[in-house]
């Protein structure tokens, strides 16, 4: 039987969700965004209506609350807006409260998720030679919300958590000289740049770069709508990159 899907928020990740979810044998029932047209303006228990699992995909000044009231409906969710990390905590014990399920992540590329798992490789390897210091760098269009991305939060606490040498992420231009447990991940915005997110090894002798770059936003869409599939059987508060640990296992 195929998975029902209430979309919440209607640009363009909400847009390529619908328009792919038939090919995973999902059906969009319902669209929720209280800017688009031909939407429902709120999220209650009618819009959602008989939907498996809500896809949030809207604004980070709004997810939390989304994810508030859908969590409160006992409805499954995959939240894919990023900007709310500091209260991932609260959102956990809310879903453990209503038995319901989540999966949550800033990047829901299959491809993003593997070259995490070779970036933690990497500062691992490197961590055994004091040559070689690591750092970070992200860049985005000009229409991105936040900065730095969530997926750059992400690869920052992957690198710390990897790195004896590391112990903060410094995110911002320093305006000084860096200390050495420092991370320096920077953000950059411009034009139309596609999602660009680099992790780099550096000594004297060479430069070591591992770049991922998003081509299209088909990746997000496919990631979160087997997502969705994967949560609709499922209880708990899970990251993506649990699911793909699932899967690869
Ligand atoms: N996890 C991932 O893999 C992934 C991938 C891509 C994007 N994202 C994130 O997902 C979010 C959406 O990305 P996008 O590229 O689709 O952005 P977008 O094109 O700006 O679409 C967001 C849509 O949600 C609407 N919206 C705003 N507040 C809302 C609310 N309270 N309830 C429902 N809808 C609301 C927006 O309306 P207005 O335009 O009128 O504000 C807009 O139509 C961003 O946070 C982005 O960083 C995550």
């Amino acid at each position: 039987m195929s998975t029902k899907l209430c979309l919440i928020g209607h640009g363009k990740m909400g847009k390529m969700i619908a328009a792919l979810a038939a090919e995973k044998d999902c059906k969009v029932i319902s669209t929720i965004d209280p800017f688009a047209p031909d939407c429902h303006r709120e999220i209650n228990a009618e819009s959602i209506g008989n939907a498996d699992v809500c896809l949030d995909f809207s604004h980070p000044s709004a997810a939390l609350e989304n994810m508030h009231k859908v969590i409160a409906l006992g409805k499954a969710m995959v939240v894919g807006t990023t900007g709310w990390n500091d209260h991932l905590a609260e959102i956990r014990n809310l879903v453990a409260k209503a038995n319901t399920g989540m999966v949550y992540g800033a990047n829901y590329s299959i491809g993003m998720n593997i070259f995490s798992r070779i970036c933690a490789d990497a500062v691992k390897y490197f961590d055994r030679f004091a040559a070689y210091d690591v750092f970070g760098y992200e860049q985005h269009h000009n229409q991105k919300a936040d900065s730095p991305s969530g997926t750059a939060i992400d690869l920052a606490n992957l690198v710390l958590q990897n790195s004896s040498r590391k112990t903060e992420a410094l995110f911002d231009t320093a305006k000084r000289k860096i200390e050495s447990h420092e991370l320096h991940f920077t953000s950059l915005r411009a034009g139309s740049i596609p999602g660009t997110h680099t992790i780099g090894f550096d000594s004297e002798a060479d430069t070591i770069e591992l770049t991922h770059r998003v081509r299209s936003r088909t990746s997000f869409a496919y990631g979160a709508i087997q997502a969705a599939v994967w949560i609709s059987e499922r209880k708990g508060c899970h990251s993506f990159s649990d699911m793909i640990s699932e899967i690869l296992c």
